[in-house]
């Protein structure tokens, strides 16, 4: 119920842009994410191990705007630079709808 209010934010932030979020099409293209910023119920990647902050649950217009910052270098960190100029549009909506869309109860990503 949370999840789908958070995932129709989404849609509405990203309208603008004629790129619509899609939390499913999202959970595919985390992978590469998880490794450094640890979901709440990921078991193996803990904030206290990596310095990262912890994108499941945050808005999507806040994660969309972070990846955009990082993208143009408005925002500066090498790593977050390199990841973030490797997605498109939609890659980053999707990428927003489906951290937006996670709770403490969500279930493990089965496409880490
Ligand atoms: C090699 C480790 C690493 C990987 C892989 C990685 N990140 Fe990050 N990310 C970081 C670190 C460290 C920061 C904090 C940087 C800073 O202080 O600006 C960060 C910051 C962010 C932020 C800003 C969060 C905030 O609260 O301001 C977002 C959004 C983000 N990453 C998204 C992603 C996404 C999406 C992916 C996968 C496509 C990804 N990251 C992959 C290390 C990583």
């Amino acid at each position: 119920m949370l999840g789908a209010v958070t995932v129709l934010a989404g849609f509405a932030a990203t309208a603008h842009a004629d790129v619509v979020g899609d939390a499913k099409a999202g959970q595919g293209k985390v992978a590469m994410c998880i490794g450094c910023h640890g979901i709440p119920d990921y078991r193996t990647a803990y904030p206290e191990v990596y310095h990262v902050p912890i994108l499941g649950g945050q808005n999507a217009q806040y994660i969309q705007n972070a990846l955009h910052g990082y993208k143009k270098g408005d925002r500066h960190f090498e790593t977050m630079h390199a990841i973030a100029t490797t997605l498109t549009e939609q890659d980053i909506a999707d990428i927003a709808a489906y951290y937006a869309s996670q709770t403490a109860t969500s279930k493990n990503n089965p496409e880490k």
